[in-house]
């Protein structure tokens, strides 16, 4: 394994060696061997320390830790989501066995911390969850924003004259353990008692204490288990106060098997830590990446709107609990790796986070990516973080209150950032900034302390990110079609895009979608064009008549609503007017993918029609060009007068041309036809005309109910279930999700016939059970 072999480690090694012939007899690569999560590179950046291990060797047994090391992101989310096959019993056992004298002092405390929730096993973990979550969700969380806010302004308040502070000693550990003792219910005791609890706690689960630390680790600890008990007591006498807590002793009362004894007192503990070093530590990486990325932290300083989704990007790029454990219970493989029964796993989730076959630009910080909500920091399945929409509140409003009242706080130059020696807790142990206090917003304009706004609990939908981009070229390139281009201001490449998608501008008071039809290789620039409706009060006439080179524009997206279906043998592209551009990205994105198509493009005259040389360049002889005041008509009867098995026919323009077309290709098979839609009233939903039904969630564990005022996706929400969706009107598919069982009514535009028929997706924003149950993988 190693040049000077560890005997310990190898004869550890659950690998079978004689399979093997490598030199030492161990296929344990030497990177494998080396790793080590207390010390070095994985305590300075996690995941930049695994790139090897996503990169080469993504399951790994690490001989110095004895457990099985799972770095990339669907292999982590795959253990994360079966919580048979890898239970999650050792998720707070102590990961360096202590010595007999600590284990003595342990034992003098009556020390018993056991299952909770996050390391409790089925068949009890599930009732146990089920039976706690109300206060979590969402209705029961807004309760709890005044406070947070209130508590958020009395510590900037002390420390906003001074010009300097550590932020994580000042307010970022602190109002976390005030609001988790609040969430909790438990009396706010000594906070630096509580403080150096917690961090015993945290070295003796994850840390690697030196034999003459385990000590005094274990006897904080002792104390810690002891404070918790006389909370508990307490709280037993009066069970009727505020809380999760005391919730969970009210449903012990009704459920004494489900809730037991020893849960209480170890969630007590747990709890406390679970509920605001977790916070604590995200807020501090938050804060350090923020700052160390001037040019982010003024653009939410600007436009808070896109605090929601930054927090989420923080979450991901640098989150605060950087590897969670799992155990094996039978012989099984993980990526092509057989992994025995009995075996530990390290599931790298701050590695899963930084996995490019995942998240495009990875280790980019990007806060608009709009995948970022899919990070596994609060790990993922029946087991996901209960707090998390919590944690996000808490993390929203810091930021908030900060940038708003702090916007030229700047971090300390030159500090060195440490971290506690751990696997799994990750965050700076300080954070110092400073600033002119005399630049402070408030005191020239008080009304900065009353603005604020409101905090979206949840995960952060894609369709609010929006970014600044300033018009770099204004061209006319028909009558009344404008070619306009943009490119971010942030210089910052902008996301990739397929073919279909567009993107919404804000034009004056309105906010109008045009589709892309540019180059999407061209990271730089978007490029939309737009025709000049005269019957147009807003958008259009707006861009027209206002809009010059230099101005800027927020926009959002880009989104596609509009895919191409790559699986498709051939494609005919049928464009009446500005609906070519649409069309014109999807020819070229079949034309480079070296497919067969056709092009057929209809409009009033020549030059009224967009695009005519580029498409006689790019396209030659696959362009049928019909300018109406030639005589040329397309006879779309006679085009489509055989259907053709395997063709896909695409088409945008006027309704009157679509209307057509469905006519024309109605003996076609039912996928033939795919046309742009950029509205619908499907959302809308008459009670009086539905009826209620379940939803069963197989990877969460839970059925919920929808009513029939409610659709699937609200009531996946009030469950504290993350939920992505964009158009909200069964146009987008973004919230499309796997349906295990069950015959669903669908009522998107999103799904062809064959798809509906086949039943294994549906659209979570508009489309019901037909029966009184569905089961979703989720
Ligand atoms: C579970 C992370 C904040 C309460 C978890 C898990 C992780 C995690 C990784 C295990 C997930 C799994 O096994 O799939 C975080 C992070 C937080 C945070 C990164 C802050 C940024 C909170 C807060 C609370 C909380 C504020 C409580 C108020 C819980 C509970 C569980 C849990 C009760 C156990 C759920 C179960 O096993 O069913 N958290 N957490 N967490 N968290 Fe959090
Ligand atoms: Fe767009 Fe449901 S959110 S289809």
């Amino acid at each position: 394994v190693l040049d000077t072999p560890k005997p310990a480690a190898e004869s550890r090694c659950p690998v079978d060696h004689t399979a093997f012939t490598s030199p030492t007899g161990c296929p344990v690569s030497p990177r494998a061997a080396s790793f080590d999560p207390f010390t070095g590179p994985y305590q300075v950046d996690p995941a930049a320390s695994l790139r090897w291990s996503r990169d080469e060797e993504p399951v790994f047994y690490s001989p110095e830790l004895d457990y099985w090391v799972v770095t990339r992101y669907e292999d982590v989310k795959a253990v994360f989501r079966d919580n048979q096959l890898f239970s999650p019993s050792i998720a707070l056992e102590k990961i360096t066995p202590t010595s007999d004298e600590a284990n003595a002092v342990l034992a003098r405390y009556g020390y018993a911390m056991n299952r909770t929730l996050v390391n409790e096993d089925e068949p009890a973990h599930m009732p146990r969850r089920r039976a706690l979550m109300e206060p979590f969700t969402p209705a029961a969380l807004a309760h709890h924003e005044p406070m947070v806010r209130r508590l958020t302004r009395e510590y900037v308040d002390r420390f906003i004259d001074t010009g300097h502070v550590d932020l994580v000693d000042e307010m970022l550990w602190e109002v976390p353990l005030t609001v988790a003792l609040h969430f909790l219910g438990v009396p706010e005791e000594d906070m630096d008692t509580l403080r150096e609890y917690s961090i015993a706690h945290t070295v003796n689960t994850w840390g690697r204490p030196a034999p003459e630390q385990q000590v005094a680790v274990a006897d904080a600890v002792g104390k810690f288990w002891q404070f918790a008990g006389t909370v508990l007591d307490k709280m037993r006498k009066n069970p009727d106060g505020h809380g999760w807590m005391p919730f969970g002793i009210r449903v012990q009362q009704e459920q004494p098997d489900v809730v037991t004894d020893s849960y209480l007192h170890s969630m007590m503990m747990a709890g406390i830590v679970a509920a605001h070093e977790t916070t604590a530590n995200a807020s501090a990486n938050a804060l350090r990446l923020l700052l160390e990325h001037r040019d982010v932290w003024e653009e939410i300083c600007a436009d808070p709107s896109l605090i929601p989704n930054a927090v989420e990007e923080c979450l991901r790029h640098s989150g605060s609990v950087a590897a969670w454990r799992r155990l094996v219970t039978a012989d099984t493989t993980i990526n092509g790796v057989a992994i025995p029964a009995g075996a530990k796993l390290l599931i790298v989730n701050s590695s899963a986070n930084h996995d490019e076959r995942h998240f495009d630009q990875a280790d980019d910080f990007d806060i608009r990516r709009d995948n970022a909500s899919d990070h596994l920091t609060f790990g993922y399945g029946s087991h996901q973080c209960m707090g998390k929409n919590l944690a996000r509140m808490e993390i929203q409003i810091f930021l908030e209150e900060l940038t708003r009242r702090l916007p030229h706080m700047e971090l300390v130059p030159d500090q060195e950032f440490t971290y506690l020696p751990n696997t799994s807790f990750r965050g700076p142990d300080h954070v110092w900034v400073r600033w002119d206090p005399s630049r402070n917003p408030e005191r020239t304009d008080p009304t900065v302390l009353s603005r604020q706004q409101p905090v979206k609990i949840g995960e952060p939908s894609k369709n609010t990110i929006a970014r600044t981009m300033a018009v770099s070229g204004l061209e006319r390139v028909a009558d009344d079609i404008l070619l306009i281009t943009l490119r971010d201001t942030s210089g910052r490449p902008l996301p990739k895009w397929s073919a279909g998608s567009h993107i919404d501008i804000d034009c004056g008071t309105v906010s109008r979608q045009y589709s892309l039809c540019g180059d999407p290789n061209d990271r730089n620039t978007f490029q939309v064009a737009v025709l000049h409706d005269t019957q147009s009060r807003g958008g259009s006439r707006w861009i027209h008549t206002e809009l010059s080179v230099g101005d800027t524009l927020r926009v959002r997206g880009p989104r596609n609503h509009f895919k191409l279906d790559p699986d498709a043998q051939r494609y005919v592209f049928v464009a009446g007017g500005i609906g070519i551009t649409p069309v014109i990205a999807m020819a070229d994105q079949v034309k480079a993918a070296g497919g067969d198509y056709e092009i057929h493009y209809a409009g009033r005259s020549r030059t009224s029609m967009a695009f005519l040389d580029r498409l006689a360049r790019d396209h030659g002889d696959r362009v049928r060009i019909y300018p109406g005041d030639e005589g040329t008509r397309m006879d779309l009867p006679t085009l489509f007068a055989t259907p053709e098995e395997d063709t896909q026919v695409y088409s945008c323009g006027p309704e009157r041309l679509l209307s057509a077309l469905g006519e024309a290709t109605a003996h076609w098979s039912d996928d033939t036809l795919h046309v742009e839609h950029f509205s619908s009233t499907l959302e809308e939903l008459d009670p009086s005309k539905e009826h209620g039904f379940e939803v069963v969630l197989k990877d969460s564990g839970i059925t919920v109910p929808v009513a029939a005022d409610q659709t699937v996706l609200q009531a996946l929400r009030a469950a504290n279930i993350d939920a992505q969706s964009d158009c909200e009107e069964g146009i987008c598919g973004a919230c499309e999700v796997p349906v295990l069982d069950g015959e669903v009514d669908h009522r998107d535009l999103v799904l062809t016939k064959a798809e509906r028929a086949a039943g294994r997706t549906m659209m979570t924003c508009c489309s019901r059970a037909c029966g009184n149950k569905l089961t979703l993988q989720l």
